[in-house]
């Protein structure tokens, strides 16, 4: 099926427009107001954090991607939660190394802020390059290094990314856990790990964690005004800083491992949001 942002004459944000527009229908809540992407081990945290209003495939929204990676999962879930707020759960994420371009990859972002989410909610699995994050956890993103080498914003449009990673929500997070550790994400395109080497690059650069999405998908919600909290799940030493092979299985297993104590980690946050 052709994907309505394929097509660069079309402005990307009247496609998220209309998929909000969708999910307003379907979902009968005029406004959400968090959004949430759900990265390997995050998933259940759309269970606990409230009451599912609606389940909208993604294939029914306009500009969405069913996601082809083993277990992720292609639904938009609109949630009520109990302190009277609405959050929007974007099970679909489309990654950069799907080689779709840009727009695709932050497309449930900007429809999350056509959708009226002012904090949207960024998770991942990286792998750490500190060697006291052990296999499965959660460290808070306080900034980024993009290495894409691309942008989501087109045109001459210069937005400020200072406090991309708002303290304001970090400090909410250390709140909830004040053992919660922080570091500086660094997306690669993927969707090959890292070599040892290019570990070491991002070390020296300023880096903690490495992973192959968030970066971009940040980028757009700050465009789009909203405040943005990032959390990885460090699911491995990231290559050579451990001497083990990485396998997407033991990522997942990692996260499968983690799921429960992050994801209700997570939901203590968003009830605090
Ligand atoms: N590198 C990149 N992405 C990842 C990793 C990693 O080590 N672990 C989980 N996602």
């Amino acid at each position: 099926m052709s994907n309505p942002l394929d097509d660069l004459n079309v402005d990307p944000f009247d496609i998220a427009a209309q998929a909000a527009k969708i999910i307003a229908d379907k979902s009968g809540v005029e406004q959400h107001d968090i959004a949430l992407t759900l990265g390997s081990g995050w998933a259940k945290a759309a269970d606990l954090i409230g009451e599912t209003i609606a389940t909208i495939s993604a294939d029914e929204l306009p500009g969405f991607r069913a996601s082809k990676v083993v277990g992720h999962v292609s639904t938009i879930r609109s949630i009520a939660l109990p302190n009277g707020k609405h959050a929007l759960v974007l099970g679909a994420r489309t990654h950069y190394y799907e080689g779709h371009g840009v727009r695709p990859v932050v497309h449930g972002v900007r429809t999350a802020a056509a959708a009226g989410a002012k904090i949207m909610i960024l998770t991942n699995g990286a792998g750490g390059i500190k060697t006291s994050w052990a296999p499965g956890t959660p460290v808070l993103i306080s900034d980024h290094i993009n290495f894409t080498a691309t942008s989501p914003i087109e045109g001459a449009n210069f937005v400020d990314l200072t406090d991309l990673y708002a303290l304001r929500l970090r400090d909410i997070a250390r709140s909830v856990d004040a053992s919660l550790d922080e570091g500086v994400y660094m997306q690669f395109r993927g969707p090959h790990y890292e070599t040892p080497a290019e570990v070491q690059m991002a070390k020296a650069v300023g880096a903690h964690l490495v992973g192959m999405s968030t970066a971009l998908e940040a980028i757009a919600a700050r465009q789009s005004g909203m405040e943005v909290l990032g959390l990885s799940l460090a699911t491995n030493l990231a290559a050579g800083i451990s001497d083990s092979p990485l396998s997407h299985v033991e990522v997942l297993a990692a996260g499968k491992e983690a799921e429960p104590r992050i994801s209700a980690l997570l939901a203590q946050i968003v009830a605090k949001l």
